[in-house]
Formats: C-alpha cells, structure tokens, sequence
C-alpha cells in the first residue's frame, strides 16, 4: 500500500484529547464523540481537534465523524516500533496509518512509568511513525523529585536528544512535543502558565539548534499538558508560543471539553487575526 503524505501545515492551535483507557464501551465512545460535536461549519481553519482514544475505538470513531462531518483528527495513544510480525498485542504505526489515524501519541509518562517505556524504545516509535507519515506527539517532562532539584530543563533536553535521536531531518515532516510535567497529570496541580511557557520556549530553542532546518517552519507545534481544564485553558493559550495543550482527564468531561475547545478556537482566531 502506498503510503500518502500527511498535511504539512499544523493549523497554529492544537488540542489533543487523550482519552486514556476511557470510556468502558464502545457505545459510550461514540456517545461522548457525537456529544463533543466539533460543527463542521464553525471555521476551524486555525483550529485543530484531535480525538486519541484507546485502539479499539478508532475505526468506529473515525467512520462516525466522517458520516457526521465532524470536524476532527484521530490519533492514537501509542504503537509499536515495527510494522508487522511476532509482536503479540502490538498495534503498528502502519496499521493506524491505513486506518486513517493522522497522529501517535508516544512516550506518554504514563507508559514510561507503568510500561517501563524507555527512550530507547521511545526513539524506535518516533522513527517508524515518522516513516509511516504519521506525526508523533511526542510527551516530555520532569518528575516533581527532578523539579525540586530544578534539573526540570537538564531532563527535558535529554529526553527530547535521545527520542529523536534517528530524526535527521525534520525538513516537509511534522513534529508535535507536548511538555508535560509528571507531577501535574491527572492530579489538579498544573504548571503555573509562565513557567510552562518559560519550557516551551526551551524546548523549541532546542529542536531549532538540533534540526536548522526548523526555523521558520510551521510544522513543529510544542504543546503544554498536564490538568488543563476550563478554568486554566485561557491562561496557556493566551501565549503565542504555546501552541496547544494535550488534556486528559477533562477531554472526556463533555462540557468541560467544550468550554476548553471553545477558549483555544478563540486564542487561534486571534492568532490569525494578528497575521
Ligand atoms: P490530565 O492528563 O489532563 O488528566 O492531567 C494529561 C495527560 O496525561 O496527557
């Protein structure tokens, strides 16, 4: 099969809802995507909504926006770093792609800790997603034990060297880093907004001098994570440099949900209104 180019232009914000090992039914999935109702007749030119839920929801899910014209992407939670074979369990970048899957997520804390994921193996996923044309989004982020001893940039850039280690080039690709500090996912104690951007800028000031050929391109989007709801989505999104945010438990909180996609779709029309 061959394999199609994905978009090359990110729109300028990005949400990504990682639905996590959520919901319990299959009927519950396709209640809760056909309640977040991303209207297709809203602009959301600047706007990107992407659904992550676990593996067994996509095809159903996609099936479903496409017959309601939904205005979203899918992506997964995770894949494995080959394409097919012996690989009991294993779901490949390859398969998500001929799915219709435009988005991985990969080296969520979640699985570098409860999966024992190392940035060995997060470094063979980030290859093969990207060979398959799918864009990682790509997790990074400190522990709190690291945050005290302040070594929270020093573990940033070596996660971000070592996962994309067999990225050469990120010239015509797309690339999506969400910073999302350990102690901050799912416990309500998110990252005051200055010092996530303070990070994000980091992280960009990074991938600008290990990939030269970023600068100046839109296809690299670094994102912020980590208990955004709808009382603190207007605080991050009001940064231009924070490109987006990757919400948890609060994507799969209808109206919560909502409200977040209603703050960042009117952060991207002001965005684009400045151009
Ligand atoms: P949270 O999760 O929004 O529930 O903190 C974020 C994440 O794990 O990606």
């Amino acid at each position: 099969m061959t394999i199609q180019n994905s978009k090359l232009k990110i729109p300028s914000k990005i949400i990504v809802a990682n639905w996590k090992m959520n919901p319990a039914s299959p009927k519950e999935a396709d209640m809760l995507l056909k309640r977040i109702w991303i209207n297709k007749d809203k602009k959301l030119a600047n706007l990107e909504v992407i659904i992550a839920p676990p593996f067994i929801y996509l095809e159903p899910l996609l099936l479903k926006a496409k017959s309601l014209r939904l205005k979203a992407e899918f992506g997964a939670q995770d894949c494995f770093w080959e394409n097919q074979g012996a690989y009991t369990g294993e779901i490949s970048s390859l398969m998500l792609k001929n799915l219709g899957a435009e988005y991985v997520i990969v080296g969520h804390s979640e699985r570098r800790s409860y999966l024992k994921e190392t940035d060995e193996i997060i470094a063979k996923k980030i290859k093969i997603v990207f060979e398959n044309k799918l864009t990682p989004v790509l997790c990074v982020g400190e522990t709190a034990e690291q945050r005290v001893k302040g070594a929270q940039k020093n573990v940033v850039q070596e996660q971000l060297n070592k996962d994309l280690r067999e990225i050469k080039n990120l010239k015509n690709r797309n690339l999506v880093v969400a910073y999302e500090p350990v102690w901050a996912i799912g416990t309500g104690n998110y990252c005051q907004p200055e010092e996530a951007l303070e990070m994000i800028k980091f992280i960009k000031e990074i991938l600008n001098l290990n990939f030269s050929q970023l600068s100046g391109e839109k296809n690299i989007k670094v994102l912020y994570g980590g208990s955004v709801d709808s009382k603190n989505i207007s605080s991050y999104i009001k940064y231009q440099d924070i490109d987006g945010v990757l919400v948890g438990g609060a994507s799969i909180k209808i109206n919560e949900f909502r409200k977040i996609i209603d703050e960042v779709f009117k952060a991207a029309e002001i965005k684009s209104a400045k151009k």
